[in-house]
């Protein structure tokens, strides 16, 4: 039987052929883990982004927007944690030539063969914690080496010596001025949240707000990624759409259960398949968070972090308060007393959305091309995330008919984008624009000058029907709209 499945490599190489993602850079040979979004990329983003936008702020009456800035006080960081404790621990391994991510390491030892909650299990874990804490890495690396951790690179699965345990800071530091004093350095956020929590007491001074209610924001974000090397998947510089949902603290379960719920039901009506998600509930939990949720999504190289759920209790607020001073408290008319609001967050990356989207979309088929048969990547993406719309064709380049359909283009392209092509024959712009996704082609031949309709063709139903170009409108809007999905959420 034939493999229809497409690689990782053939996904890369789509999104760059036609004009979705480049490596950023590319003519002084790229830099990695950085990408560019190219001409369809950026609709298909944008798209993703307001898919997710308008689902958080215009559906929920009790969830408002910011869009707070990337460089913020230094002290932020240090009240959030992030100076302390937003480092990665690595091992080096001598004959492989690689480091490894601890946390990667152990959890795959576990898996291996700890796989079930054992004595052993919880001990270890209860040791690196504590040695952890106690910044005692030089005795992880020696239990390392006790158990025979296998390098995962290695050859022959043969023991290697650990030689080298060392840790950093993920955080980009910027000097704001030359010659800046270190204390005074900057960080690119590595979380658009801290803006959030930054921004509390102004939404609820300046807006109707009452707990419980959420804040949302989407921005860039920067981090120092070592083992970058996963196409959008895992990049230095990346979109993240966050929302932050502040609650009075005894009904953090409730909330944390509810946005659970509601966050799989928005990934699901994308329709890539129910069997790609799954919950996974953290071991190893972030500096901030009591209790975290990823949901996986089952990408070509296995199920991995799409989306993560976080308790943050008042972890934030309250060193903020600590920090800065000031009051994050909110009144409790029950209890006639002030508390900190607990904070549940989504936190959703827009670049690792593309991939799980771009990629469930590609499918192979095989055509028939008179006697040979070709095999060919068609882009089946949901038309309301498509980044065109419709394409408008004359049917060959004659006069009229390209009078014809530029006045066609001209009229719908203030409510959709579309491709305007007359090179070619009709298939080979058919099959250019499945390759980018789009949903419709819109033909104009000479039938059309006596009966003022023309040809619709859908690229997903096998199938063509002719309407009045008085209707194209309302035909392109059922097809493509976006009211479609948030019909899904309801
Ligand atoms: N504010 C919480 C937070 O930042 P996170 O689990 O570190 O939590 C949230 O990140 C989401 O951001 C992840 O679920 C993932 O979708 C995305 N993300 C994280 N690191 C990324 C990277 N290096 N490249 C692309 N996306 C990333």
């Amino acid at each position: 039987m034939k493999n229809n499945k497409i690689s990782f490599k053939e996904i890369v190489s789509h999104a760059k052929q036609y004009g979705f993602v480049f490596p950023s850079s590319e003519i002084y040979d790229g830099i990695n883990a950085i990408y560019d979004y190219g001409q369809y990329g950026i609709y298909l983003k944008n798209n993703i982004k307001e898919y997710w936008w308008k689902s958080m702020i215009q559906i929920n009456e009790n969830i408002i927007g910011l869009d707070t800035s990337i460089l913020m006080h230094p002290n932020i960081w240090k009240a959030s944690g992030h100076v302390s404790k937003f480092k990665e621990i690595f091992l080096y391994n001598e004959e492989t030539k690689s480091s490894y991510r601890l946390d990667l390491l152990i959890e795959n030892y576990f898996k291996t063969n700890l796989k079930k909650e054992t004595k052993l299990k919880h001990k270890l874990r209860k040791y690196l914690d504590k040695k952890l804490k106690r910044n005692e890495t030089y005795k992880i690396l020696k239990l390392i080496n006790k158990i025979k951790l296998i390098a995962p690179k290695h050859k022959n699965n043969k023991l290697t010596k650990w030689t080298k345990i060392y840790e950093y800071n993920l955080m980009f530091k910027i000097p704001l001025k030359e010659h800046e004093h270190e204390k005074k350095k900057f960080y690119l956020r590595p979380e658009t949240a801290q803006g959030i929590f930054t921004n509390f007491l102004n939404v609820l001074n300046t807006s109707k707000m009452k707990i419980p209610f959420g804040i949302a924001q989407i921005g860039k974000v920067f981090r120092k990624e070592i083992i970058a090397r996963q196409f959008l998947f895992r990049m230095r510089e990346f979109e993240q759409m966050e929302m932050q949902f502040f609650i009075h603290p005894n009904q953090e379960e409730k909330w944390l259960e509810y946005w659970k719920k509601k966050r799989l039901k928005w990934h699901l009506s994308l329709g890539l398949g129910k069997k790609k998600y799954r919950f996974y509930e953290h071991e190893q939990l972030a500096h901030y968070a009591k209790k975290a949720y990823d949901i996986q999504f089952k990408f070509t190289f296995g199920f991995k972090e799409l989306e993560g759920i976080h308790s943050r209790t008042n972890f934030d607020l309250k060193n903020h308060e600590k920090y800065s001073k000031k009051r994050f408290r909110v009144f409790d008319k029950e209890k006639k007393t002030v508390y900190i609001p607990y904070i549940i967050e989504t936190s959703v990356g827009l670049d690792r959305m593309f991939l799980a989207v771009f990629s469930s979309a590609l499918k192979k088929e095989t055509i028939k091309d008179t006697d040979t048969k070709k095999e060919r990547i068609i882009l089946k993406l949901n038309p309301a995330l498509s980044p065109i719309k419709a394409a408008i064709f004359p049917l060959i380049r004659d006069k009229r008919l390209i009078s014809y359909a530029k006045d066609i283009y001209q009229n719908l392209n203030l409510d959709f984008i579309l491709i305007y092509e007359e090179n070619d024959s009709i298939g080979k712009r058919y099959r250019r624009q499945d390759a980018i996704g789009t949903p419709i082609c819109v033909t104009i031949d000479f039938q059309t000058l006596k009966d003022k309709c023309v040809t619709l063709r859908f690229r997903d139903k096998m199938l063509q029907k002719r309407v009045l170009i008085k209707d194209l409108k309302r035909e392109i809007k059922k097809e493509t709209s976006m009211n479609q999905l948030f019909k899904l959420l309801r």
